[in-house]
């Protein structure tokens, strides 16, 4: 396997962890491939268009702190600063971004004592915390589960074994369940989110991973 990248690393080269795609047939909009790349400075206007363009039932399911440019201007700020590693998945021809895929290098308390009480020792050292969110007219598709191997090829080139959720997924996102369970995620307990919603907790282990989507 090649060396782990550090955030600083790829924010420098961008070219690391981009890679082409071809779309699944049916897709809605007109593009016939979509690029993964890292988000760069450069993304803000397009990336403040993708937020914007959120559905209020995206928005519920995947939540941000804002959903315009200042928001956009803040993610692309961040960039190779702090733990967090974010790519884009971008329309071509057009450019338009229409995924954003996140990932932390950082565990909360809260996740750590939740998985705890599930029996699992989460390790701040190899596990990554991982949100997905497809712009609307993308959704449901296969194009999440077309990127998805790659996402988990980011995870062990940053030297992550385990992916936990990022703040879970709510127990009523049966698209989402469906998604996570079907690239190699296990459910490992529930909690009650902020505003009082059910959500669950799950994980993937990269090994299995492998095995389940044949990389
Ligand atoms: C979650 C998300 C990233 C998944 O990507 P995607 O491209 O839509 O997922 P895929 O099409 O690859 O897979 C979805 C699966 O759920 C199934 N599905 C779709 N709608 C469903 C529903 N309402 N109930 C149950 N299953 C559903 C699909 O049939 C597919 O399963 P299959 O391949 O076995 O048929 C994307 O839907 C998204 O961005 N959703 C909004 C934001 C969100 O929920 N993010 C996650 C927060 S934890």
């Amino acid at each position: 396997m090649a060396g782990v990248l550090s955030l600083a690393e790829i924010a420098a080269d961008p070219g690391l962890l981009t890679w082409r795609l071809r779309l699944p047939a049916g897709e809605r909009g007109g593009a016939a491939e979509v690029i993964l790349r890292p988000l760069v400075h450069g993304d803000a206007d397009g990336l403040g268009d993708f937020l914007a363009g959120l559905s209020p039932t995206t928005r519920r399911l995947s939540t941000f702190d804002g959903y315009d440019l200042p928001a956009a201007r803040e993610l692309c700020a961040a960039i190779g600063r702090y733990d967090k590693l974010r790519l884009v998945l971008e329309e071509a021809p057009g450019g338009r971004i229409v995924g954003l895929l996140e990932f932390s290098l950082d565990l909360t308390a809260a996740d750590i004592a939740r998985h705890a009480r599930a029996g699992i020792r989460l390790d701040p050292a190899t596990d990554c915390r991982f949100g997905p969110t497809l712009a609307d007219d993308h959704q449901a598709n296969g194009v999440g589960s077309l990127v998805f191997p790659l996402l988990v090829e980011v995870a062990r080139r940053l030297g992550r074994t385990r992916i936990i959720l990022w703040g879970g997924v709510l127990a009523d996102n049966a698209r989402a369940l469906r998604f996570y369970e079907k690239n190699g995620f296990r459910r490992v307990g529930s909690f009650t989110g902020p505003d009082g919603t059910l959500c669950l907790d799950m994980l993937l282990d990269p090994n299995l991973g492998r095995a389940d989507t044949g990389l």
